[in-house]
């Protein structure tokens, strides 16, 4: 059987970028299937030819050492263009007659939609219109893949919902969210699930509190319109910091399985303590980064916040009294995804510790998602030679270097052969995606409601507005970075804690 994979998009970039070097990187480990069909369709008239140079160029580009002559040209064979606008019916009977097989037998179809929100509904529609969301053989599927942003708030998520639904079931929709491709959120299933000797200690027994971060140092670049009606608490929390905080904090599924998966993180979203609007101020905090207003591209009056900060607690058994800081921002001082959780100190502190480092003297496990993919471990040992003195040291586990024969793949590369293969484990279902927007909308009616913080400027390179350390501050506590996480040696990491 035939399967043919429809790029609704195919001359844009995530096309060119991410998806066809994720197809031939899985074309090349042997993972597609032979009779594989890959057709680009959007309205620029590229010929084949035309098509493919352009997608050498993209693999060149993008997965330089992976590229190799033979393999690009049986690959090639595999791609084609269907010059096409997403809008007119016709240009969808007409891929209809290159999926259909010619044996009488349909072909399996997968679809993905890199092509902006508001087609979104009428690609689905289309679809349908011209029988492509139905395999008329015995077997096969039909499936659609939605870029993000799923909506802007509950309200378009709900509706864009809807009309997906109209037409598919749930199970032919795989909304992405890229991060859950990366090996190290997975990850973090494995380092709590496949290990006993964490479990027993993820609680609020144990964990002191809870940090998340993912920070940028890039600025809008080319998306500058868009981000700037959309802003970074629904371009990055409503998906990639709610998605992290979900997996941290969930409770053990019963099968790493897409429903069970997405029902315990679903419970998670549920148990998100709602933020009211008159405590805006005290568990939220926005920010701006100096230069944002100058930007081609941004309106010169913009209050859009390029940075977020957010402390929340989750109403369940496990967690509850457990603090959360989550944030994330635009031109902070380094890239970095990382979650911190931090434990509590020992109930004596029976040892001296060396001047300066007393704040240190807690066990924490730190979770890099990226640049630095790894696992570190703080734990506190004796100083020698120095009565009873101790220090913090660190056990450390680098994937780079446990994993130097096995590069890490990017994230499409697994979230589209997941897409093939029927395994919606790691795309976000209908419920979650609502209960997250929920909670975002909660935040966004705080920030323009009569107690709203206000909108700090910070510097480009910083780690965001002083807003966002005095939500550590207030309750004793501050945000693990690279000046206390990964210090350099002889640094005593002396910090003051206002
Ligand atoms: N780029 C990324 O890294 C990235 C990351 C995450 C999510 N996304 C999401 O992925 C989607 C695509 O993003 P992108 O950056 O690739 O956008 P893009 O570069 O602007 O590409 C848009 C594509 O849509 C096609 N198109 C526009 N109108 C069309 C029509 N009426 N009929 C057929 N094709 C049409 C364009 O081709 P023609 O002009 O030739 O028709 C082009 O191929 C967006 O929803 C975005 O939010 C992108």
């Amino acid at each position: 059987m035939k399967k043919s994979i429809v790029i609704f998009g195919a001359s844009g970039d995530l096309t060119y970028r991410k998806l066809i070097p994720a197809l031939y990187m899985n074309f090349r480990k042997r993972r597609l299937p032979a009779d594989t069909q890959i057709i680009g369709f959007s309205r620029r008239p590229l010929s084949d030819d035309a098509f493919r140079d352009k997608m050498k160029e993209g693999l060149l580009a993008f997965v330089p050492a992976e590229f190799a002559q033979d393999e690009w040209e049986s690959f090639a064979r595999l791609l084609s263009y269907h010059p096409g606008d997403v809008e007119k019916l016709n240009d969808y009977l007409a891929l209809a007659g290159k999926i259909n097989s010619t044996d009488g037998e349909d072909a399996d179809g997968l679809f993905y939609l890199a092509i902006a929100p508001k087609f979104y509904p009428i690609v689905v529609r289309k679809l349908d219109e011209a029988r492509l969301l139905t395999p008329m053989g015995k077997v096969g599927y039909r499936r659609i893949v939605v870029e993000k942003p799923f909506g802007s708030d509950l309200q378009t998520a709900e509706s864009l919902n809807d009309e997906l639904l109209k037409v598919v079931s749930e199970d032919q929709i795989y909304r992405i969210d890229h991060y859950l491709g990366k090996e190290t959120v997975q990850n973090i299933l494995v380092l709590r699930f496949g290990n006993a000797i964490f479990e027993p200690l993820w609680n609020r027994n144990y964990i002191d509190h809870v940090q998340i971060t993912v920070a940028e140092t890039v600025g809008v670049e080319h998306r500058a319109e868009f981000y700037d009606q959309t802003g970074l608490l629904r371009d990055m929390f409503q998906n990639h910091v709610l998605q992290l905080l979900a997996l941290v904090a969930m409770e053990p599924p019963v099968a790493i399985e897409a429903n069970a998966l997405r029902d315990e993180k679903v419970k998670v979203l549920r148990s998100i303590r709602e933020i009211p609007e008159e405590m805006s101020s005290r568990f939220t905090v926005r920010g701006q980064y100096h230069g944002y207003r100058d930007e081609p591209g941004v309106n010169p009056h913009s209050e859009t916040e390029t940075f977020a900060a957010v402390q929340l607690f989750l109403d369940n058994w496990r967690w509850q009294g457990v603090p959360f800081y989550l944030r994330s921002g635009k031109m902070l001082k380094e890239k970095l995804t990382e979650i911190v959780i931090r434990f509590r100190r020992p109930p004596l502190q029976m040892f001296d510790v060396l001047s300066g480092v007393t704040e240190l003297s807690t066990n924490h496990l730190s979770i890099t998602i990226q640049p630095d993919e790894g696992i570190h471990l703080r734990f506190m040992t004796k100083v020698p030679d120095g009565g009873m003195m101790m220090r913090p040291a660190e056990l450390d586990f680098h994937y780079s270097e446990t994993f130097h024969e096995t590069p890490i793949p990017e994230s499409y590369e697994r979230l589209l052969l997941d897409a093939l293969n029927g395994d919606a484990s790691l795309f976000a279902r209908k419920d979650e995606i609502g209960l997250a927007w929920k909670f975002i909308d909660g935040i966004r009616r705080g920030w323009i409601g009569e107690a709203a913080p206000a909108l700090q400027p910070y510097e480009q390179g910083s780690w965001g507005p002083p807003g966002a350390d005095r939500l550590l501050w207030k309750d004793s506590r501050w945000w693990e970075q690279e000046d206390t996480l990964h210090r350099s040696e002889g640094d005593s990491g002396e910090r003051t804690v206002p």
